[in-house]
């Protein structure tokens, strides 16, 4: 029961990694608040937590937008009053050839996958230094090694690795750690839906294939806990990779 007593904001928690996650901090006592734009999404996973359900608050919010991130910690404050730990999950990935990403691509992936982690964490940083807390952010094996097809993916995902380095230094001396996660290929709804572009070159997805092949989401659920726990009290600015060996190769 690490979290007993803890509030933790999970984002993208309808789905997929978020919903491991915010159901693993309630296993171990957590108060969580799980955000997301998903309404319905949120309704399943309500369902899907069984006896854990009134343990996990649901805000609706666009995280893609700095309003929506305010208004996703001001709902969590005014629920419980404090904040422990900030979990930033919600993004998405899209394959395409380099020369067919839209204006409009870019900047939906831009808002989500870096603008959320931004100003989520900007909005949450004056209650996570009243409560020493941390943040835990998914990055990718993207934001660690050049994936083809995937150039804006890799692009916000190397941003948010070094975003969590600028901010676990800046943040060192006041009892704020920063860390994120790197996994390799996860099984998860948005995995299952991704399209492959015509024309691409098959013999690159193979040095995508992680040794160890695929993961669950639980598995990553496992390494956010760490990282939010009091057992990583000396660790901060690192992005973990969980990636079934894909970066030792
Ligand atoms: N699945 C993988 O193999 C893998 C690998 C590396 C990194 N990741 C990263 O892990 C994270 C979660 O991925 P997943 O596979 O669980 O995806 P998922 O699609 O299952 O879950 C993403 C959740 O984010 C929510 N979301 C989307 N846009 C939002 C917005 N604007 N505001 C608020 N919520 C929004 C969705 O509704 C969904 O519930 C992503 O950041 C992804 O890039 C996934």
């Amino acid at each position: 029961m690490r979290f007993a007593g803890r509030t933790i904001i999970v984002t993208g928690a309808a789905s997929g990694i978020g919903f491991a996650t915010a159901r693993a901090f309630a296993a171990e006592g957590g108060t969580i608040v799980g955000v997301d734009i998903d309404e319905a999404g949120t309704k399943r996973a309500a369902t899907a937590l069984g006896p854990l359900a009134d343990r996990v608050a649901f805000e609706i919010a666009d995280l893609a937008t700095p309003e929506g991130c305010q208004a996703a910690v001001a709902g969590a404050l005014r629920r419980h009053g404090r904040l422990d730990v900030l979990c930033n999950v919600a993004g998405f990935a899209a394959l395409h050839h380099f020369t067919d990403v839209s204006p409009e691509l870019f900047d939906r992936m831009v808002r989500l996958n870096l603008g959320g982690v931004f100003f989520l964490s900007q909005a949450a940083m004056p209650s996570l230094l009243e409560s020493k807390g941390n943040i835990v952010s998914v990055a990718s094996v993207a934001g660690l090694t050049g994936n083809p097809y995937n150039s804006v993916y890799c692009a916000t995902k190397g941003a948010v690795v070094n975003l969590t380095r600028a901010l676990a230094v800046e943040y060192s001396g006041r009892g704020v750690r920063v860390n994120c996660v790197c996994p390799g290929s996860v099984l998860t709804e948005a995995t299952k839906q991704t399209k492959i572009p015509d024309g691409t070159d098959a013999a690159l997805f193979g040095v995508m294939t992680p040794p160890l092949g695929h993961c669950q989401p639980e598995e990553i659920a496992g390494a956010i806990l760490y990282l939010a726990s009091d057992d990583a009290r000396y660790v901060t600015g690192v992005a973990f990779p969980i990636d079934g060996g894909r970066t030792a190769v």
